[in-house]
């Protein structure tokens, strides 16, 4: 079934409303949603691209952060086309799994990896290893929150006229009590992703030994929830372009949101990990040494040194992923920070974690 009809049933079968969350569950990850169909596969020929699909910098500039914990596996979540998978297989020796919900994106990444990699079905229960999501955690479904005079106001989804249609009703509990703890200028919209909280703990509950490094656009909370950023943080993709619709195309284009990093990091530390470093994109891929990764290329030839050049550009410019995009990791009996014994390398210089 499409997801338009889906979600349009699934709206009468419950009285004329569902949540935004549900809606974008619905038009991204069940049976016809845009990643459950396979048509969410990043790329040139897609709706977005992402840093592995600019070409293999970003993959061998990340293999030098994860080349500090030699034999421990990776677990990769959400490996979209298999990019990132197939860069970091050339680069080091490891054992490799991946976990995707996409079962059209899973076929692509069997087809395309073959048995270098194991695909799981599942979290495992316990997981002493690495475990690596770039630009996962902005697909993960939000609630979306109207602070109003009157209240704070639940934003959900009607249908009528042929059309969907915002609708309030007034916020109710564990989605309610994460409203009021945040502090903004009424009147101000915005989302709350109670689903990506949960999947943090989850990962986090699991993890025995290892980090955890979400890499995604986003901001810690003061910055999230910033009184000029008052109409929140959705965005849609379709084929390049950018729109704040989410009901424009359901189950054809992607509906994101920003990532509240505080909210990952706080999931984390309830879950009983140590947050180790966040940085932006730029910070991070710097002090992992992109500038020698660089140098390894052959810059006597402007037709093979150009197009990594401007992988570089994209990659760290403060206009482009440089800036918006950050690096969280987190993890539990790895050494961190200033003094200890191995420092992750790609938070050597400039790790913000006191601003989550
Ligand atoms: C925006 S794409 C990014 C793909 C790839 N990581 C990249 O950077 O090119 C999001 C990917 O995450 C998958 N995905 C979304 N939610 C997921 C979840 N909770 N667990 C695992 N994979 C998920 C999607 O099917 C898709 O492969």
């Amino acid at each position: 079934m499409l997801a338009r009809e889906r979600i349009v049933r699934e709206i009468h079968e419950h009285g004329g409303w569902i949540s935004f969350a549900r809606y974008m569950e619905l038009a991204l990850h069940a049976n016809g949603g845009y990643y459950a169909s396979g048509a969410g596969e990043p790329g040139a020929a897609g709706d977005f691209v992402t840093a592995p699909e600019l070409g293999r910098l970003f993959g061998r500039t990340l293999a030098r952060q994860l080349a500090q914990f030699p034999g421990l596996p990776i677990l990769e979540l959400g490996a979209g086309s298999g990019a990132l998978a197939e860069t970091l297989l050339g680069e080091l020796d490891v054992e490799y799994s991946i976990l995707e919900t996409s079962a059209a994106l899973r076929s692509r990444q069997e087809a395309r990896l073959g048995r270098k990699v194991k695909h799981l079905d599942r979290l495992p229960e316990r997981w002493r290893g690495i475990v690596l999501a770039n630009e996962v955690a902005d697909a993960i479904p939000v609630h979306v929150i109207a602070w109003r005079a009157e209240g704070v106001m639940e934003r959900g989804v009607s249908f009528q006229n042929q059309e969907f249609h915002w609708q309030e009703r007034p916020a109710t509990g564990g989605l309610h009590e994460e409203a009021i703890r945040i502090r903004v200028p009424v009147p101000y919209e915005s989302e709350i992703s109670l689903a990506a909280s949960a999947w943090m703990r989850a990962l986090c509950e699991r993890l025995e030994h290892g980090l955890i490094l979400v890499i995604d656009y986003g901001f810690p909370r003061a910055e999230y929830y910033h009184p000029q950023r008052s109409t929140g943080t959705l965005m849609c993709h379709h084929r390049h372009q950018a729109h704040a619709d989410p009901f424009a195309r359901p189950g054809d284009e992607d509906i994101t949101a920003h990532v509240d990093f505080s909210a990952l990091a706080a999931a984390a530390r309830a879950a009983g990990a140590e947050v180790l470093g966040f940085a932006t994109q730029a910070q991070f891929l710097v002090n992992c040494g992109i500038t020698e990764v660089l140098g390894q290329a052959n810059v006597e030839n402007a037709l093979v040194y150009a197009p990594i050049a401007a992988q570089a550009q994209k990659l760290l410019s403060p206009a482009e992923m440089g800036e918006l995009f950050k690096v969280l990791a987190v993890g539990r009996g790895i050494a961190a920070g200033r003094g200890a014994s191995a420092p992750l390398l790609g938070f050597s210089r400039g790790d913000r974690s006191h601003a989550l």
